[in-house]
């Protein structure tokens, strides 16, 4: 078989695990060819591809970011890109292609696989918010460094009887924030799932100088915002390829919560930082079976789905199932950490 890959999206640590295993599994185990496109569809769209053999993929299974580059790039987006990917996944004689990436490189998974492409797609986002799998690999990563950074960031604070407003990555989702908060014992975690009031915050924060300790730590998903009208907003806008950009909910809250509380405040936000940087174990040993999963469904001929973790077990999900809706944290998930901050 030849089989085509890409990574497509905001990269994540593990990509480079999953073609490493895609490649291992395709080309050793079935004798088949494996060609990788350049940053994510673009590749496609462009004819722009490298072979990807043993030596293309030695030594990678630890390196973040992706061999193959990545974009944005979307083929429905463009005039005529799905008939061009069409016309270049035939004209390279391609038995299938494996994209693996979050919502949106999903999103233009199924369109491609529902006009006749056979597609088995590989979910992947630091956000973990992709519904159909109980976790993405990167997550586990991201969270791993919001966590030590948490962990850092309680001592300067100490220092100085200071509130730091650390905000974390999620535009849509706390998943981030939830868990580096709770693993490293926030004061508060405000996400995008449940507006906060902000006078409710101000006294759960000011509640603990009260109470004699001499910081406070709040962590913000970068999508988290307040009740409406409880406290003045920016909500930010969009950028020049219309993708969200907020106006900095740690900025924001830092001004608001030093006024406030008569207590300095600073902001800290953590950014492309949590996406960097050598994956986890366990996000490198939950993007090789992935890969591996992922060409076995590709010689079974189990087009239009994409892996994914159903407890310990890898199993396989319709793609339209995985971009109906977006994962977000459950109430009683935030109810449990909300009990311990
Ligand atoms: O989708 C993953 C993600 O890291 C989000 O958490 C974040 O909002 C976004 O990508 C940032 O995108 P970019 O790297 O394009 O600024």
């Amino acid at each position: 078989m030849r089989i085509g890959v890409l990574t497509s999206g905001g990269d994540c640590p593990g990509l480079n695990a999953v073609i490493r295993s895609v490649v291992h599994r395709a080309v050793v185990d079935h004798g088949d060819e494996v060609i990788g496109f350049r940053d994510g569809w673009k590749g496609l769209l462009e004819c722009d591809w490298l072979k990807l053999d043993l030596d293309a993929v030695s030594g990678i299974l630890a390196r973040g970011g992706t061999i193959l580059g990545s974009s944005r790039v979307r083929p429905e987006h463009l005039r005529g890109g799905v008939e061009r990917v069409k016309g270049h996944v035939e004209e390279l004689g391609l038995d299938a292609i494996i994209p693996i990436g979050g919502e949106g490189t999903l999103k233009a998974a199924r369109l491609l696989s529902d006009s006749g492409l056979p597609i088995v797609g590989v979910p992947k986002t630091i956000d973990n918010d992709i519904s159909a799998t109980d976790v993405t690999f990167g997550f586990d990563t991201a969270v791993g460094v919001a966590t030590e950074a948490l962990d850092r960031l309680k001592t300067t604070a100490e220092s100085h009887q200071r509130v730091l407003i650390v905000e974390v990555m999620g535009r849509h989702t706390g998943w981030i924030a939830l868990n580096s908060g709770t693993a490293a014992g926030a004061h508060a975690i405000v996400v995008p799932e449940r507006p906060f009031d902000i006078d409710e915050l101000t006294r759960r924060v000011g509640a603990r100088f009260e109470a004699g300790k001499r910081f406070a730590i709040v962590v913000a998903a970068e999508g988290a915002k307040p009740r409406a009208g409880s406290m003045e907003f920016d909500e930010g806008g969009r950028d020049i390829y219309g993708h969200e950009r907020f106006a900095g909910i740690a900025r924001q809250l830092s001004v608001e919560l030093e006024q406030r509380l008569g207590k300095e405040a600073r902001p800290v936000i953590l950014g492309h930082v949590q996406r960097g940087g050598t994956p986890t174990a366990y996000d490198r040993v939950l993007a090789t079976r992935f890969g591996w999963h992922a060409v076995e469904a590709v010689h079974r001929e189990e087009f239009g789905r994409m892996t994914a973790l159903h407890g310990t077990d890898i199993v396989m999900v319709p793609l339209a199932e995985a971009v109906s809706t977006l994962k977000t944290v459950p109430p009683e998930r935030y109810a449990e950490a909300e009990c311990v901050l």
